[in-house]
């Protein structure tokens, strides 16, 4: 983050302590509940969203080394996240090219070939088909047209994007803007290491997981016990960065940089700063730790999601104390957001289903939300 919008935040922060404010909009928004959980609405938004807009594969740091994979899942898409012997970072679907198979049947490891169960077709890190069993039943089948299919696909800021188009042109900088482009940059070193990795089932639509990290004045309420008052409630900032968004929540340490020469005041360790990576990744800066957060539809039911939860480190963690200290922060994060948050959206999800409502309202006090709701709309016209 450049000194100068470190600065800026500053100010913005410290004057609505002073007068007890939030960054508002005009106009509380409207939202009838067809918005947010109806089929047709649903299945367009995991339809369109997710086959068009670039999105986070997973962090650099998942796949370290050459030969390092992980498999994924983007809604209905199978992918398969490689690092080839040359270190470039390639997004292929998950297919074998003979019959269709799931290629790699382990979620995460390193390998130097990939081999299909079904009848061994094998596949080099580059995704090229590399051996066809039986090469005479495939008589004009040509093994070099038969690779992987592979998507375009970038690593910035420590993350691996891709486009979920194949042959589609990929600019990750011109997909975040120049302004939040420069911002990230500066946290690429910070997550250089996967501490812990999980993906969980979760039973509501993407859209309510995105929005738990979106406003900040239920920490005060629903985070009451869990998180201790470590937050002011209502205080936080917002700023959009069309179709992404930064807001920052404002720790109860923040006072302590007003009693700081101008100079050395700094933002991160009294903040968490959280982004929305349009359309359903959030990036979490706590103090010394990245979280990211993505909320993926299951391929067969847009009510229900995949969260996927990386905690990345600086530094590897090698030693006892750091393992312990690493494991708190994963153990409280998980606990507020799964017991606390996730099961607050779950009841929303079920309740607006229900028919009891045409409607809810988002505040002029939770701009995030708006601003998400109205890119989400924008995107699927
Ligand atoms: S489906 Fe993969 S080798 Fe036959
Ligand atoms: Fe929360």
């Amino acid at each position: 983050m450049e000194r100068t919008v470190e600065v800026e935040l500053i100010s913005e922060i410290a004057s609505h302590l002073a007068s007890g404010t939030t960054t508002r909009l005009a106009e509380p928004k409207h939202v009838p509940v067809d918005e947010l959980v109806s089929d047709e609405r649903v299945t367009a938004e995991a339809n369109k969203l997710f086959s068009e807009l670039p999105v986070v594969v997973t962090p650099s740091a998942a796949v370290r080394e050459p030969g390092d994979f992980v498999v994924e899942q983007l809604y209905q898409l199978p992918l398969l996240v490689v690092r080839d012997s040359d270190g470039t970072a390639r997004v292929f679907a998950n297919i074998c090219r003979h019959r269709g198979n799931t290629l790699c049947v382990e979620s995460s490891g390193n390998a130097k070939v990939f081999t299909c169960e079904y009848h061994a077709w094998s596949y080099g890190l580059d995704g090229q088909c590399r051996s066809m069993v039986d090469a005479e039943s495939f008589t004009g089948v040509d093994a070099t047209q038969n690779g992987l299919v592979e998507y375009p696909s970038e690593e910035r800021h420590g993350l691996i994007w891709m486009l979920p188009q194949r042959g589609g042109d990929l600019d990750v900088r011109s997909w975040l803007g120049d302004k939040l482009d420069d911002e990230l940059a500066d946290y690429t070193p910070h997550a250089a290491h996967v501490f812990r990795y999980e993906a969980t089932e979760v039973d509501f639509n993407w859209k309510f997981g995105v929005n738990t990290f979106q406003e900040l004045f239920h920490l005060t309420y629903l985070h009451k016990n869990s998180l201790d008052g470590a937050f002011f409630g209502n205080r936080a900032t917002f700023h959009p960065f069309d179709p992404h968004s930064r807001v920052i929540a404002v720790r109860n340490t923040f006072p302590e940089i007003l009693t700081q020469p101008e100079d050395e005041q700094a933002l991160l360790p009294h903040t968490a700063t959280i982004y929305t990576l349009f359309p359903n990744t959030v990036l979490v800066w706590q103090i010394d730790h990245l979280e990211i957060w993505q909320l993926t539809p299951m391929p067969d039911d847009p009510y229900r999601s995949v969260a996927r939860l990386w905690l990345l480190t600086e530094t590897e963690t090698t030693t006892e104390g750091a393992q312990r200290h690493w494991q708190q922060n994963w153990d409280i994060t998980r606990r507020v957001v799964f017991d606390e948050d996730f099961v607050a959206m779950k009841r929303i999800q079920s309740n607006l289903r229900s028919g009891a409502l045409d409607g809810i309202v988002y505040g002029r006090n939770e701009p995030g939300l708006q601003h998400f709701h109205d890119q989400i709309s924008a995107n699927l016209s």
